[in-house]
C-alpha cells in the first residue's frame, strides 16, 4: 500500500522558503507514530529541510542529480524506482513535498491529511483533492492548547475503488 502523509492549511498552503511554517507537536506524533518502521519517500528539497534521515525509518530521497549522496538515506532518480525500493513495506509513505505530492497523487490509495483550520502565507502548495475519489474513514478534531496553536483535523482518505 502507497499512502501520502501531509499538514495542509485552509488555503492549501504546505511550506514557505523551504520549511514548515506552523509548530504543532501534536500532529509531529501523529506523523512519527504513523511512519516509524515505514518507508518514507520525499524530494530532495524536503529531505534538504529536515537537514537529516528521520529515524527509525528508511529514508528514500529522489534527485534528478546522480551524484548526491546522503549518508543513511536510499537515493533514487525517480518516483517509480522510489516505489520500486519500498515495495516489500505493508505501507510505504509520500512525506512531501509539493511536486512529490503532485506526481504520487494518482498513485496513492491513501491520504492522511492534517487540516489546518488557518490560512498562512506560503509558496508551495498541496494539490487540489477531488473528493469525489475519496472516503472518509477516519476523522478526529483538535483543539488548540498551550503546545498547539491552530485547531486541525486529522482525516484519513481511502480512495474510492
Ligand atoms: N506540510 C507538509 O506536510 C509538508 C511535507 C513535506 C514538505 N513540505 C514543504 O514542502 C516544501 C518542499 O517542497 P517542493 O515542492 O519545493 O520540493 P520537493 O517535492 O520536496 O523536492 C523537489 C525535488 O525533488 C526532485 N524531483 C522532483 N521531481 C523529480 C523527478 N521527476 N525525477 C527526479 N527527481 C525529481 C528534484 O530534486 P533535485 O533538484 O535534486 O533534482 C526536485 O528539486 C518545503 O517548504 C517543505 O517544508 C511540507
Amino acid at each position: 500500500m502507497l499512502s501520502i502523509i501531509v499538514a495542509v492549511a485552509e488555503n492549501n498552503v504546505i511550506g514557505k522558503d523551504n520549511g514548515l511554517i506552523w509548530k504543532l507537536p501534536r500532529d509531529m506524533k501523529h506523523f512519527k507514530e504513523t511512519t516509524t518502521g515505514h518507508y518514507i519517500i520525499m524530494g530532495r528539497k524536503t529531505f534538504e529541510s529536515n537537514g537529516r534521515p528521520l529515524p527509525n525509518r528508511t529514508n528514500v530521497i529522489i534527485t534528478r542529480d546522480k551524484n548526491y549522496k546522503a549518508e543513511g538515506c536510499v537515493i533514487v532518480h525517480s518516483l517509480e524506482d522510489a516505489i520500486k525500493e519500498a515495495k516489500n513495506d505493508s505501507e510505504a509513505f509520500i512525506i512531501g513535498g509539493g511536486v512529490i505530492y503532485d506526481l504520487s497523487m494518482p498513485l496513492v490509495d491513501r491520504i492522511y491529511l492534517t487540516k489546518i483550520r488557518h490560512t498562512f502565507e506560503g509558496d508551495t502548495l498541496f494539490p487540489e483533492l477531488n473528493m469525489d475519489n475519496w472516503n472518509i474513514t477516519e476523522k478526529r478534531d483538535f483543539e488548540p492548547d498551550e503546545k498547539n496553536e491552530y485547531p486541525f483535523t486529522i482525516l484519513t482518505l481511502d480512495k474510492k475503488k
